[in-house]
């Protein structure tokens, strides 16, 4: 069934909610505190969105997150849609006070969101709309920045690679200096890094490299709606995750595409900066009030709308049921 409403309009508010809330632990050196924050306010929020959703992405299993937790239903009624949350994308950045946390939240009709089946982690090559069609995660790393320089028309030494910087990414951070490409090491983050290689003068033309694997699903909400491409791979950290692929039938040579991760067009995004960084700025709070700065996004029209909110505490406290203040 088509869904005719632009859910990513509403969503917008559940992730504003959470930057709003959670900004105020900006730099206090307390991850559990921002989280819970965006958490509360993101789940209180989302009960107004008109949908019958299921968390399929989200804090955890019910015993270990009381709030958000995989199977979780919300929403105030309508279409049945899966919701992937990630109410701190980044809080590491937001409890240290460094750029470039996010509210992040994506929705999809039921059953479109890739089940990762447990493993935490994916390997990651991904790019905007002009690259789509050109790289490869089983090539080598040249092989597939020569191709993003060449299809948009930069000499190899103008492409921008951003990725996380970790030891895991040693060689691979080896190989891309080898051709001469740039590097944006980031040190979390990489939703925001894969949505930024697919924005208009996107700061990034690349992302590569293994991060969480709740991480490339939302990824490739975002990119569903810019047109990007992201390729994956399931990354076991150890051999005990390699035998569990090898019990549940995981094919750890499988690449998923695009759409083995988020099925469909009915797929909207959206994220509210929550600490300034290149993707989006962050909670401007002043007296009185605050600023939020968000990306809606629907795959279905491909529609990307950046909102500027102006936030008055003394209107908002009077509707109770606007989790801001
Ligand atoms: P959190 O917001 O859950 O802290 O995740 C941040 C993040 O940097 C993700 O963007 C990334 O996918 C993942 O962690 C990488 O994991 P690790 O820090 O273990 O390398």
């Amino acid at each position: 069934m088509r869904i005719e409403r632009n859910l990513a309009m509403d969503l917008v508010r559940t992730t504003e909610s959470a930057a709003l809330r959670c900004g105020r632990w900006m730099g206090r050196g307390d991850k559990i505190a921002a989280d819970q924050a965006a958490v509360d306010a993101m789940r209180m929020a989302l009960d107004s969105v008109p949908m019958d959703g299921i968390v399929v992405i989200g804090e955890g299993e019910k015993d270990e997150a009381p709030m958000l937790y995989t199977g979780e239903r919300c929403g105030s009624g309508g279409a049945e849609m899966d919701i992937a949350v990630d109410p701190v994308e980044g809080t590491t950045l937001l409890a240290e006070g460094m750029p470039g946390a996010i509210a992040v939240v994506a929705v999809a009709e039921r059953g479109a969101l890739y089940n990762w089946e447990g493993f935490a982690y994916m390997d990651k090559l991904a790019v905007g709309e002009r690259a789509r069609g050109v790289i490869d995660i089983e090539a080598p790393v040249a092989y597939n920045i020569r191709a993003v320089a060449r299809t948009l028309n930069k000499q190899v030494e103008d492409v921008t690679v951003v990725i996380l910087d970790r030891p895991r990414h040693k060689d691979i951070i080896r190989q891309i200096r080898e051709t001469g490409a740039r590097i944006k090491l980031i040190l979390h983050g990489d939703v925001s890094a894969g949505v930024m290689t697919a924005i208009d003068n996107a700061p990034a033309d690349i992302l590569m490299g293994i991060g969480g694997a709740p991480e490339a699903v939302i990824t490739a909400c975002a990119l569903k709606c810019t047109g990007g491409e992201i390729q994956c791979k399931v990354w076991p950290r150890n051999d005990e995750e390699r035998n569990l692929a090898a019990e549940k039938g995981v094919d750890l040579k499988k690449v998923y595409q695009i759409n083995d991760l988020v099925r469909g067009d009915d797929v909207f995004f959206a994220a509210t900066g929550i600490t300034s960084g290149e993707f989006l700025q962050g909670v401007e709070y002043f007296s009185g009030g605050a600023r939020t700065h968000s990306v809606v996004m629907r795959a279905r029209s491909g529609t990307v709308r950046y909102i500027s909110a102006h936030h008055r505490w003394d209107k908002l406290m009077r509707i109770s049921t606007m989790p801001y203040g």
